[in-house]
C-alpha cells in the first residue's frame, strides 16, 4: 500500500514539474516574441536557423554580428544560468565580466522584472542546440573597445530604461509601457541618437530622418502633422498585427521584421494596451519624410 501510494504520489508531482515547465516554456516564447529575440539573433537569408545568430546589425560605428542564443555549449550559451542571463539582459555584462555593447539593447530590457528573464532562459534552454560560429563585430576603433563600454554606461545608461516609467494610475497604459519599453525597445529605434551613439531623450519616439544605415524612421508621438496623431489605437494595432498603414501602404525595411517575428504573435490585447501608451505620449514635432 505505502510503495502505491508513493508511486502515484511521485507520478503526480512528475507530471505537474513537466506541465509547469512547458507552461514557463509557452510563456517565455511569448516574452521572446515581445522582445523581438528573434529578430537579431537570426541570420538574414531563408535558410538560417532561428536564434543561432550571425545577423549582420549595420550601425553607424560599423556591423554587428548578433551571437548564437541557443543551448549549444561551445558556440551557443549552453552552458549559462539563468541569472548570466539577467546580468546580460539587465546590466549588459557577460559571464566573464566584460561589457556588452548598447546594439544589443540592454538599455531597454534593464527594466524587465527578472522572473519574465527567466521564463524566457527556460525557452532558449528547450531550444535544439545548434553549432555556429559567429564572425567577429566590424567595428573600426576606438569604438570596437570593449572596455570603452564601461564610460558609455556610464554616460547614457539608465537603470530605468530607455525611456521613463509611466508613472499613472492605468493598468492598460502601464502594460503599454512595459510591453513598448521594457520588451518591445520601439524607441531604441524610434529615438535620434548622438554622436557616441546614446538615446536623445528629449526626443523619446520622434525618429529620425532618412539615414544610409536605417532608413527613415518616423515619428511616433501623437503629433498631427509629423506623427501619428491621425492614427487610431486600432490602427496602430493593425499595423503591428500586419503591417498595413492606415494608407493600405505595406510596412518596409527593419519593421517588416519587428512585426513578423514580433508583434503579430502577440494577444489582441496586448496590441491595444501598446496602442494605448503611444496615444499617451506627449507630441513631438519632428518631421523626418524627405
Ligand atoms: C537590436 C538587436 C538585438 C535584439 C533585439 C536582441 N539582441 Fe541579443 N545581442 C545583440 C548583439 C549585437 C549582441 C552582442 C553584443 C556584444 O558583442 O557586445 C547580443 C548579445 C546577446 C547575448 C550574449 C551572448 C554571448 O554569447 O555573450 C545574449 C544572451 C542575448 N543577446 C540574448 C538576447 C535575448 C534573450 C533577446 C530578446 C529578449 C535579445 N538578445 C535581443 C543584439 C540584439
Ligand atoms: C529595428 C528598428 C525598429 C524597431 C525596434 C521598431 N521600429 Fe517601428 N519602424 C522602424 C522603421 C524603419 C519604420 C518605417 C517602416 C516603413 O516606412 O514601412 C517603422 C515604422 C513604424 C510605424 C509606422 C509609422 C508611420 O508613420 O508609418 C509604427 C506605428 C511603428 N514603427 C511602431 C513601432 C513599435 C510599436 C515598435 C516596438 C514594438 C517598433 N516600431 C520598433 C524601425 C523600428
Amino acid at each position: 500500500m505505502k510503495i502505491l501510494v508513493t508511486v502515484i504520489f511521485t507520478c503526480i508531482s512528475v507530471t505537474s514539474f513537466s506541465f509547469a515547465q512547458v507552461e514557463d516554456v509557452r510563456k517565455g516564447e511569448y516574452l521572446a516574441a515581445a522582445a523581438g529575440c528573434m529578430s537579431c539573433h537570426t541570420a538574414q537569408g531563408s535558410d538560417a536557423v532561428p536564434y543561432a545568430g550571425g545577423h549582420a546589425l549595420k550601425t553607424p560605428f560599423g556591423t554587428f554580428f548578433t551571437p548564437n542564443i541557443t543551448p549549444d555549449m561551445e558556440t551557443g550559451i549552453g552552458s549559462w544560468t539563468s541569472n548570466d542571463l539577467i546580468k546580460a539582459m539587465k546590466q549588459g555584462i557577460r559571464p566573464d565580466g566584460a561589457h556588452y555593447f548598447p546594439a544589443f539593447p540592454y538599455t531597454s530590457y534593464v527594466r524587465l522584472t527578472d522572473e519574465d528573464v527567466k521564463l524566457i532562459y527556460a525557452y532558449l534552454m528547450s531550444l535544439k542546440p545548434v553549432r555556429n560560429e559567429v564572425s567577429e563585430h566590424m567595428i573600426s576603433p576606438p569604438f570596437s573597445w570593449r572596455w570603452l563600454q564601461f564610460g558609455w554606461k556610464i554616460l547614457f545608461f539608465d537603470e530605468n530604461g530607455s525611456a521613463p516609467p509611466y508613472s499613472g494610475n492605468d493598468e492598460v497604459v502601464k502594460r503599454g509601457d512595459y510591453l513598448v519599453n521594457a520588451l518591445g525597445h520601439c524607441g531604441e529605434c524610434h529615438t535620434p541618437r548622438n554622436m557616441l551613439g546614446g538615446l536623445d531623450r528629449d526626443a523619446l519616439f520622434a525618429g529620425m530622418p532618412y539615414d544610409s544605415t536605417a532608413g527613415e524612421i518616423p515619428n511616433l508621438t501623437p503629433d498631427m502633422q509629423t506623427g501619428i496623431g491621425d492614427w487610431s489605437e486600432s490602427d496602430i494595432v493593425s499595423f503591428l498585427k500586419s503591417g498595413m498603414k492606415p494608407n493600405f501602404d505595406d510596412v518596409q525595411g527593419t519593421m517588416a521584421d519587428v512585426i513578423n517575428h514580433g508583434t503579430s504573435k502577440l494577444t489582441d490585447e496586448d496590441l491595444k494596451a501598446m496602442a494605448k501608451y503611444l496615444k499617451s505620449l506627449n507630441p513631438i514635432h519632428n518631421k523626418t519624410s524627405r
